[in-house]
This record gives structure tokens, sequence and C-alpha cells, in this order.
């Protein structure tokens, strides 16, 4: 078990867990335990001229809880993965036998991170938006295949399958793929080619199993049939794209996309609950969501008008619109303040 230590403000880096929450003067809790401390927390807590925080010794603690090695792990995997996706795009071929062992396991050790998701936020997106997607879409895959209750070679195939849902795009030109405005109707459908186009590329290489293909193939299928490239329906949809189709719509609505800019993650959970009844799988939504909300409560977000404020309670019926708590103590009602929202989680 990993132990506390207490520490001087003054020592606090970013990337520390906090073991116990930063109280205000008054009592109030100003972070919660388990949060990685970012720098504009830092700041924030020097700012109310805290002494001294409890954080878990690193020394102690098991590598794949500390943010540090999140962060390692995914610039590594964005690097492999990069090639990965070059060498299909230039030489033909994909190196799936070692996506297979090293890019696999670095990403469950991210998905076994205490606030993956949260950390994901946080990462730095240089590059190309495909690659970084292709990495998030992964780690969300594994997240939310261990809440569904995969485990071993699945949960295995289904980080694979995040890994490789967009693989098709290295066959769609690169002015496209990064072009800042709107896609016209014809290079949309040429876009829409790369799940189809996937599953050529996947022929090719030898160890893909049937169901990483289906998932890759099918993950802008939606449940109405309203999708693509088959317009397949319901249970015609492999239990795995449906997982991917909700992981890749909350990856792709956080970050800044060339021809969009992020929302909240509050707002991806809205826009998911808006589409679980029809477009995407109504129990992976729900299961994605639910753990979403014990996720978010009581993490530090920032609010439209600037302020920090932590979030105290999520209701139950997926509006995502929680009650906060500010710094100054008040609190407020997110889902009756039309003039206020949440722009982003604290730090990221
Ligand atoms: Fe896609």
């Amino acid at each position: 078990m990993a132990k506390k230590k207490r520490i001087d403000l003054r020592h606090a880096k970013s990337g520390m867990v906090l073991a116990a929450p930063v109280l205000s003067e008054n009592g109030r809790v100003i972070i919660n335990e388990d949060v990685a401390l970012t720098e504009a927390m830092l700041q924030n807590l020097a700012t109310w001229q805290i002494p001294a925080i409890s954080i878990w010794d690193e020394s102690e603690l098991p590598r794949q809880f500390s943010v540090t090695h999140f962060t390692d792990e995914y610039d590594s995997t964005v690097q492999l993965v990069d090639s990965a996706f070059a060498s299909m795009r230039f030489c033909g071929e994909l190196p799936l036998a070692e996506m297979q062992q090293n890019v696999i396991n670095s990403v469950l050790q991210m998905t076994d991170t205490i606030g993956a998701l949260h950390h994901l936020q946080a990462m730095r997106r240089l590059g190309e938006y495909t690659i970084h997607h292709s990495v998030g879409v992964s780690v969300i895959c594994g997240v939310l295949g261990k809440w569904l209750g995969y485990d071993g070679t699945a949960l295995r195939d289904l980080v694979l399958a995040g890994l490789l849902h967009d693989i098709g795009k290295t066959q769609v030109p690169e002015e496209l793929l990064g072009k800042p405005e709107k896609l016209t109707d014809e290079e949309m459908s040429q876009m829409r080619q790369h799940s189809a186009l996937a599953i050529q590329l996947l022929r090719k290489t030898e160890t893909a199993t049937m169901d990483v293909v289906l998932a890759i193939l099918q993950h802008h299928e939606r449940m109405d049939g309203s999708g693509y490239p088959n317009g397949l329906r319901g249970d015609q949809i492999h239990p795995y794209a449906r997982i991917l189709a909700v992981a890749d719509l909350y990856d792709a609505v956080t970050n800044d996309r060339p021809f969009q800019q992020k929302m909240s993650p509050f707002g991806a959970a809205r826009l998911i609950a808006g589409d679980m009844y029809d477009k995407l799988d109504t129990a992976t939504s729900a299961t994605f969501l639910e753990h979403l909300r014990d996720y978010f409560t009581g993490i530090q977000v920032q609010l439209s008008d600037g302020r920090l404020a932590e979030v105290v309670m999520i209701g139950s019926d997926y509006t995502f619109q929680p009650v906060v708590k500010t710094q100054d103590g008040k609190f407020i009602d997110i889902g009756r303040t039309p003039s206020l929202k949440i722009s982003q989680l604290a730090g990221s």
C-alpha cells in the first residue's frame, strides 16, 4: 500500500496525486483526494496560502498509478501508432505483431490508471489529429470495456480495435484529413470510405481477429440504421463496434479537431445521452454515463465566467448539468443558470 506524505506546498509538482483533500481555513474542500495536481491548481493553492498538502509517495505507488507514467505511456504509444500509420500509408504494411504486444500493454496500463479519462484530457495533442484520436479512443475503449465487464483477450481486442479503427484514413488524401474547413459532400463521401478501406488493409495482415475486423468495419454504423457503410441496425452491429462508436464520439468531441473546437466532457456526455435511444447502443451508453457521473463528481471545473468550482452533485437524469460549489462557497445549479456553463475540467 502506498504511503501518504505531507509536503510543503513549495515542493509540490504537477502530476502529484493528493492523498487527502485540500481544505480551506474554514474546512471546505478545495481539491479532492486522488486528484492529480495541475500547474493551475498549484497556482491557486499558492494564492489561497495553503502551507502544506498530503500526497501519495510516488516512489511507493505502483507505476501504473502515477500520472507521469500515464504521460510517458501516452507519448510512446503516440509515437508507435504514428510510425505504424506511416508504414501503412507509405509501404502498405502494418506492423500488427508489434502493436499486439507492446502497444496494447501500454494502453492497458493507461486504462488502469486512476483518473485515466481525466488525464487523457490533459495530454498535449501536438501533431496529427488522427494519431492522437486513435490512442485516445483505444484508452476509452479499454476503460469502457472494463466497466462493461470485458477482460483478457476480449479487452485486448477491443483496445486494438480502438487503435486501428481509423487505419483506413491512411488511404484518404492527407489534405482532406487536415482540412480546416468543413468538407464538401464529395470529400465527405471520400472520407466515409475509410471504415470499409480498413478491411482491405487488415486482410493483408495476419492476425487481426474477426471481432477486431468487424469492430473497425462497423464503427460508423448506427443502431437506427442511419450509419455507414452498410446501414446495419441493432443486433446486426458487432458489440465491439457499438462500444467503439461511443468511445469515438466522446474522444472526437472533447478534443479540438481541424474544423471544430472541443466541448467539455459534460457536453460530450449530454451528446451521448441525446443519441443513446436511437443511434448509439442504449446499454453501452448507459454504463458509460453512469460511470462518468461518478467520475466527475468531486472534480474541479472551470465555469464559462472563468471561476473555478467543484462538482458537488450530478443528477441521475443524464442532463449532466451539475450543482457546483465555487471557491467562495456559493452553490450553483448549472441547469437553472442559463448564463453559466462548464467550460472545461480544471487544468485541461
Ligand atoms: Fe472513423
